[in-house]
């Protein structure tokens, strides 16, 4: 990833919550909807422990934490958008159940912790966006403590294959981007540096009835932003929703979860 890349997504794609949000809305809506809760049960964090949530977004899944999760855990959330680091400071803060929490703008490159000062480490849809991935897990893995845990979600290869063909029928081949780090990627990587990798499956259909929502998505996307896109899309949004009353999106996210 290019110095160009890194700035475009600090200071357009995830400058505000607003991009990310049109994206969770349709995963919320119209999927199983319990992402972040199933997500915080499957890491079974420890009472009192200490957790680093890279690339954290705007908290969201603090905001949908169980409450079986123990709210005893000291929180540290991270991000490189000082924009996101002030929507989840906003989420976290919210209810007042999470007591030790401190949200820092920083980069997952170059971690603000010391050498295994964390007992969990959480690079949630977030390994993806480094330029090196595998140097993104060395600095996970410096932070953790030996014997914590390192967790890691990606999308397996190929999902939401129907809006990439959405966008491609719309726009062409425009994306000179590569794909994005796939789960299978990442579990080889994770391979690499830690031996042995659990993964857990999270397999979910979007169906979606309402145009606004799917053209919400689309032009959340970085191709949206090339001049005359967001109206070729809308055309593209219309033409599939004239094909079928539901437009029907297949996902496969993994949890991969190795120890230090
Ligand atoms: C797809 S969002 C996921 C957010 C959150 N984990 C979630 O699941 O809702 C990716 C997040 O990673 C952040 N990010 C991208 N590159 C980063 C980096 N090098 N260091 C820290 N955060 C980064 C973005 O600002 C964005 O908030």
């Amino acid at each position: 990833m290019t110095d160009n890349e890194a700035r475009y997504l600090r200071e357009v794609q995830y400058r505000f919550p607003d991009r990310l949000e049109a994206r969770a809305v349709l995963h919320r809506r119209y999927g199983r909807g319990d992402w972040f809760a199933w997500l915080a049960r499957e890491i079974a964090f420890v009472p009192g422990s200490v957790v680093a949530d890279v690339g954290c977004g705007a908290g969201a899944l603090w905001r949908d934490a169980p409450h079986d999760v123990p709210d005893d855990l000291t929180l540290r959330l991270v991000d490189s958008s000082p924009g996101m680091v002030a929507a989840a400071d906003a989420t976290v803060r919210a209810d007042g159940r999470w007591r030790d929490v401190a949200v820092i703008v920083g980069d997952a490159t170059a971690l603000p912790f010391a050498d295994g000062s964390i007992d969990t480490a959480l690079a949630i849809h977030m390994l993806y966006h480094l330029a090196d991935p595998a140097a993104g897990l060395a600095e996970l893995a410096r932070v953790t403590r030996p014997g914590g845990t390192v967790a890691v979600v990606l999308n397996r290869a190929g999902t939401m294959a129907e809006l990439s063909g959405l966008v491609e029928q719309a726009l062409g081949q425009t994306s000179s981007r590569p794909a994005p780090l796939s789960s299978e990627e990442g579990l080889a990587l994770m391979q690499a540096h830690f031996g042995t990798v659990e993964v857990r499956r999270y397999d979910d259909t979007l169906r979606v009835a309402d145009p606004v929502d799917l053209l919400g998505y689309l032009t959340s996307l970085p191709e949206a932003d090339a001049p005359g896109a967001a109206t070729k899309l809308a055309e593209a949004v219309e033409a599939a929703f004239r094909r079928s009353e539901v437009f029907t999106i297949a996902k496969i996210s993994e949890l991969l979860i190795a120890r230090r």
